[in-house]
């Protein structure tokens, strides 16, 4: 029993029988086939289920899908326009910011949500942005960097 689920992901309306308190994470994964966000940690620490809730920057392993509910919700899939990749997308990929590539979109998100909020942060503010993001290979050189591009 319940009541659906109602949920506006990538721009679709989409309406779904799960239950409230799932996290987001298992809707979109699970339920939607949304594949950017990342099992990590489950536990809201590593950043690797990172989405975009009203364009802010939000872990989606630690948020009941009913938390979302009538706000915009955007996932690594979503970033694109059509064939046109999303500026901070296309910086990664010219930077080559991966390495297992497991953490990536956490590290993408991330930066969107901080160029969305301020279009040119300093460098130490992509520090910051990215600071609660982990990366196991140690390829944080290479994702600033990539960081740094997309902010221009
Ligand atoms: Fe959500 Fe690690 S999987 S923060």
């Amino acid at each position: 029993e319940g009541r659906e689920l109602r949920l506006t992901v990538n721009g679709e309306d989409r309406r779904l029988d799960v239950a409230p308190s799932t996290p987001l994470l298992y809707v979109l994964r699970n339920d939607l086939s949304l594949n950017g966000p990342k099992f990590g940690c489950g536990l809201g620490e590593c950043g690797a289920c990172m989405v975009l809730v009203d364009g802010r920057a939000a872990r989606a392993c630690v948020l009941p899908a009913a938390a979302v509910e009538g706000h915009q919700v955007t996932t690594l899939e979503g970033l694109a326009d059509g064939d046109r990749l999303d500026p901070v997308q296309q910086a990664f990929i010219d930077e080559q910011g991966a390495q297992c590539g497991y953490c990536l979109n956490g590290m993408i998100m991330s930066v969107r949500a901080l160029l969305n909020a301020k279009p040119a942060p300093s460098r130490d503010e992509l520090v910051e942005a990215l600071d609660h993001n982990l990366c196991r290979c140690g390829t944080h050189q290479e994702i600033l960097a990539a960081a740094c591009r997309a902010a221009g």
